[in-house]
């Protein structure tokens, strides 16, 4: 496929993109002591990696909305910042905008007063009632936008863009949901509109044509009584016939739908062209849109349908800072895939401490230590043999191949990509398997000598006689019936039950009966569970979920699992029992204990599915004889997350 209109130049106003791919505004938690060296270096990756455009994360405007991951523009210090970041960037054609925010009713002023927002009515995240902002509050953030933006034009930007998107202050201003003023500032859509064009006719007197300005916008609110996608369409073509604006960044997804904004990989690629395109359509200015664009020819194909005039890629950079470059270069199967995974992007600025991060890619935020690029040269060549071809296994052995030690990796089984053959195989989780698949497709080129079929014991270690050995053999599902929250009182007869492995590791003849009405006892709080039941819902009619959490896929909330998972079982015969174990399991039926109260319940139910955790297999016996390093990475050191396999994987390959 020619790539002939991703690779097109285009004119937001003024300022000049050498390409069709931006990166829109993104929190990266690299500015919390302003903007240094690490948010520098993470821009300066994907300038060079071939982006045309980024949109810098929130500029915090006012400190009655402060955040973690923001850029303080409020403070005029923060033009330093933006020289230093420009004096760097300017060696690259990509173009630098800045997004302003403030984020209303969902944000804790810095002095504990409340919130500020269009009403009283409260954010769906904090419990506390917000301020209905007076009219001098008003004029003070017209103003407060306006200055951020002059900050940005003299610290050198291209460009500014304004958050009315994602149900912030702007935004709540324009929905109903969110405003019931009787003032000039409410009711009707053109009083709505009010403050955000004040807004907008502020940021551009100060900016003056100089600067690129454009606006983000929702789709829709998508949440009874909002704004629908005909109604934004009316406001973006209002927006239009203003004049002030240069282009249009549209997205998807607020606090009542976080998961609509950041769609994990349930959410086809391209998810947000239903509500994108109707908008791009109605507006004479540039549309930008997103939403797992995943690689130029799928941009290319939005861009040739005429359905844009630039594609967002944020994660898919995040995952592949040089993927345009690559692509264009003739190597668009090297670009490391975005596995829609959020574990390290969305989850990373919502760790403490913040910072964003990828599971895939263990550079992203980390451009100045741990880039590809800054992979030292192994100092020896030496013999390294990798036992495991999961994602630590094949991360360890594509590392330490980089730095150019001769590498040799034995799996036991037929193929490579360890557990991730079982995710992958769970309904709407098929692209997690995609960085298996490209890690292994890496070796080759590397010259990582690949023995598939082969376990090895200590006869296969001791022929190889190595310089160093990595053990990633993994971890295998617990069959004992251990509940965390009850360490001594193990379920009876786990050991005949199902695990994850047994019911996506086999289909036709191999696959266990499922029954009609199954319970996943689960003892994790993470993804595992989410894939069991997608997987149980293609078969069964019922499902009871037994944990010792509040609910549902407490603990992969912050990569926003859990909450379409609740959708999709929300609408099925979806039974949670909270804050409970599994005290027994006998002739059809189950008894559900509560943790809180001595309360017992019995259900009835044919099949029980254990995900309960996995026991790292550290075959020790193997490297007993051995006498040189031994480094033991992923579910093997101790069973956790494909984040962590592939980051220890990469510590292994640089170590060695
Ligand atoms: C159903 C399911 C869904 C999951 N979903 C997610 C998710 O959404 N997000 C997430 O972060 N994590 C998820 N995980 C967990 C993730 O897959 C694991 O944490 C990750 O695969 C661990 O990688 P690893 O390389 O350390 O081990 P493994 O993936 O277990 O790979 C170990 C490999 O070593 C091989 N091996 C073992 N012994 C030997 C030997 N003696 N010689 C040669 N080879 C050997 C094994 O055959 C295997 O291929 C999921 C797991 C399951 C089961
Ligand atoms: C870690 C992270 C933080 C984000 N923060 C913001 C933000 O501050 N402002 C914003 O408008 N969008 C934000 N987004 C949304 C992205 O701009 C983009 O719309 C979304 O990631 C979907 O695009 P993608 O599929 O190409 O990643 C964020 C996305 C991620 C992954």
């Amino acid at each position: 496929m020619t790539l002939a209109h991703v690779f097109q130049p285009i004119d937001l106003g003024p300022a000049t993109l050498p390409n069709r791919i931006a990166r829109s505004a993104h929190g990266t938690a690299l500015a919390q002591h302003g903007i240094d060296e690490d948010l520098i270096a993470y821009h300066e990756a994907r300038a060079r990696g071939g982006v045309g455009l980024t949109i810098l994360e929130i500029a915090l405007v006012h400190p009655s909305s402060p955040s973690p991951s923001g850029i303080p523009a409020w403070d005029r210090s923060t033009i330093a910042g933006y020289e230093r970041l420009m004096e760097r960037l300017g060696r690259y054609e990509m173009r630098v905008f800045q997004q302003l925010w403030h984020a209303g009713r969902h944000a804790l002023p810095a002095d504990g007063s409340p919130p500020w927002a269009p009403s009283a009515i409260p954010s769906v995240d904090l419990g506390v009632m917000p301020l209905a902002m007076s009219h001098d509050q008003i004029d003070e953030l017209v103003e407060a936008f306006a200055a951020a933006a002059a900050n940005a034009r003299e610290g050198g930007l291209h460009g500014v863009e304004v958050h009315l998107a994602h149900g912030y202050l702007l935004n709540q201003f324009l929905s109903p949901l969110a405003n019931q003023r009787d003032d000039e500032y409410g009711g009707p859509l053109e009083n709505r509109l009010r403050f955000p064009l004040r807004v907008l006719q502020a940021v551009r007197d100060a900016v003056g044509s100089e600067l690129a300005v454009g606006v983000r916008l929702n789709g829709e609110d998508g949440v009874p009584g909002g704004l629908s996608n005909a109604d934004m369409v009316d406001v973006a073509r209002r927006l239009d016939a203003t004049g002030l604006l240069d282009f249009f960044n549209l997205s998807l997804g607020n606090r009542w739908a976080h998961h609509k904004m950041i769609g994990p990989m349930h959410e086809p690629h391209g998810y947000e062209l239903r509500t994108s395109v109707p908008i791009a359509a109605a507006v004479c200015k540039p549309a930008i849109v997103t939403g797992r664009i995943l690689n130029l020819q799928e941009a290319e194909r939005v861009l040739a349908a005429g359905d844009a005039d630039v594609v967002s890629m944020v994660r898919a950079t995040i995952a592949d800072p040089d993927l345009v470059r690559k692509t264009r270069g003739g190597l668009a199967s090297r670009v490391r895939p975005c596995i829609g995974c959020n574990h390290g992007c969305f989850a990373g600025i919502r760790n403490n401490p913040p910072r964003i991060g990828c599971a895939v890619n263990v550079g992203a935020g980390r451009e100045t230590v741990l880039g590809d690029d800054r992979l030292p040269p192994a100092d020896v060549v030496r013999d390294v043999v990798v036992i495991g071809g999961g994602p630590a296994g094949l991360e360890a052995a594509r590392v330490a191949a980089l730095r150019g030690h001769r590498v040799t990796l034995y799996e036991a089984t037929e193929r490579l990509g360890g557990q991730l053959a079982y995710a992958r195989r769970a309904p709407l989780r098929g692209d997690i398997g995609t960085i298996a698949d490209w890690l292994a497709a890496e070796l080759t080129p590397l010259g990582v000598d690949v023995h598939l079929q082969t376990p090895v014991d200590a006869a296969v270690l001791a022929s190889r006689s190595p310089d160093a050995v990595i053990v990633a053999t993994g971890a295998t599902p617990r069959r004992d019936g251990f509940q965390a929250a009850r360490p001594l009182h193990p379920l009876a007869g786990a050991g005949t039950m199902l695990t994850s492995w047994d019911i996506l590791g086999a289909d036709g003849a191999g696959a266990p009966g499922f029954g009609r009405r199954a319970l996943v006892l689960d003892d994790l709080g993470h993804y595992e569970a989410i894939a069991v039941i997608d997987r149980l819902f293609e078969e069964v009619e019922t499902v009871h979920l037994v944990t010792r959490f509040a609910e549902l896929g407490t603990l992969v909330d912050s990569s926003l699992s859990a909450a379409p998972a609740r959708e999709r079982f929300g609408i099925r015969d979806f039974h949670v029992h909270p804050h409970s174990w599994l005290e027994g399991f006998a002739d059809g039926g189950a008894t559900i204990a509560s943790l809180d109260a001595d309360v017992r319940r019995a259900v009835d139910v044919d099949t029980v599915v254990l995900v309960s955790g996995a026991t790292p297999r550290r075959p020790l016996d193997v490297v007993d004889g051995f006498v040189g390093p031994v480094h033991v990475v992923g579910d093997a050191l101790g069973h956790r997350f494909l984040l962590t396999a592939v980051h220890d994987g990469n510590r292994a390959g640089r170590a060695v």
